[in-house]
């Protein structure tokens, strides 16, 4: 990419900030956002950050249409000293082009975008909540943006990030949830593009978990989209089981996506010395463990979700009850060492966190 410059256009109006307990997940806005466009002529061209506004689109844009889309997760976080922490972002950025190469959207140029979210993010710093469990959530997406009703991969798009202050992710909190095994609907196949952060994958992910909320279960557990048989991953989150002392959780296979925070929960529980096992596990194989009464721990990992704790699956008419309902000694250990490198309270073995503050100014 060209060297560019990020224009700055501040906004005159100053939203007022939320109090904790109304920040849930996702439904707040900072008041200003990044946006950058993309012709095949040009590249990516005209970053700016402006105030928070929507988004005028051609309705034959080819997202509306075909879905060519991608988007990523993140957060930053204040430490009690104020400074601003990113946890692992170049890893959110490789991710992002993983995804563009998967959906046929051209690169970003990674560097480049984490100095924009930088920026961003110091423009909307008092956005940033402070209390314990709260978090600034960073939405980066590019959208297809070719007014075109043929399908091929568009000409335009637009690449944005938006902020948002954020609570836990599920209304539990950290207490453990309830999860229903899927055996009807599948989420993906290897080959499709579940390892993709794109947008179609969470639609197909819709009518299953509508089942589930009526249900009263928080999310669904995929099983393989083959012979659904093998455990995937949850609605949101990658997902570990604790089985006679063996930490297991599903491996890559194409159809999972590439969590940051499953991989640094690996690290991490490996660095403890603990048995970590990324292997092909069965529904059955937890069941039966479920029932020999060696199934001690199951819980779901990712960026919004943080560590959550199963307290329940319910496969096949049958409720397996994990930990008594209760949060296990693993869940809460990675719980309280993930937030505490995230906030700076806990020391960071692996380097994980990038200050916001320090860098060069775009140039
Ligand atoms: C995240 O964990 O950041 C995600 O993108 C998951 C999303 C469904 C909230």
């Amino acid at each position: 990419m060209r060297e560019q410059r990020i224009q700055v256009n501040l906004s005159t109006e100053r939203k007022p900030k939320p109090q904790t307990d109304q920040l849930g997940f996702g439904k707040i806005f900072t008041d200003h956002m990044f946006v950058m466009d993309y012709t095949d002529e040009l590249g990516w061209h005209d970053p700016k950050i402006i105030p928070y506004q929507p988004l005028t689109l051609d309705p034959a844009s080819m997202i509306f249409h075909y879905g060519q889309t991608v988007f990523e997760g993140m957060k930053a976080y204040l430490t009690s000293d104020n400074r601003i922490l990113l946890f692992r972002p170049e890893r959110n950025m490789q991710r992002l082009n993983r995804s563009n190469d998967r959906l046929c959207i051209p690169r970003i140029d990674e560097e480049f975008a984490l100095e924009a979210l930088k920026q961003l993010i110091l423009v909307d710093k008092e956005w940033i909540p402070k209390a314990e469990g709260t978090s600034l959530y960073i939405r980066p997406f590019i959208v297809a943006t070719e007014p075109f009703l043929g399908v091929h991969p568009s000409s335009s798009y637009k690449f944005v990030i938006i902020l948002s202050p954020v609570g836990s992710y599920y209304k539990e909190g950290i207490q453990p949830v309830k999860i229903l095994v899927e055996n009807a609907f599948v989420r993906a196949v290897a080959g499709g593009t579940g390892e993709a952060k794109t947008a179609g994958n969470y639609a197909a992910s819709l009518k299953a978990q509508e089942t589930a909320s009526l249900k009263k279960y928080s999310q669904v557990l995929w099983l393989d989209g083959i012979e659904k048989k093998y455990i995937e991953e949850v609605g949101s989150m990658n997902v570990f089981f604790k089985i006679n002392g063996e930490i297991i959780t599903p491996e890559l296979n194409g159809s999972i996506l590439q969590g940051v925070t499953r991989d640094s929960v690996i690290q991490l529980l490996r660095h403890w010395g603990l048995t970590v096992s990324e292997r092909k596990i069965s529904m059955q194989e937890v069941y039966d463990a479920y029932h020999a009464g060696q199934l001690e721990e199951a819980f779901g990992t990712g960026t919004a979700a943080v560590i959550s704790p199963i307290g329940e699956f319910f496969w096949n008419d049958e409720q397996l009850l994990i930990h008594n309902g209760q949060t296990g000694e693993v869940a809460k250990r990675l719980y309280h060492t993930l937030t505490g490198i995230q906030n700076g309270t806990e020391p960071d073995p692996f380097n994980w966190v990038t200050e916001v503050g320090q860098e060069v100014p775009a140039k």
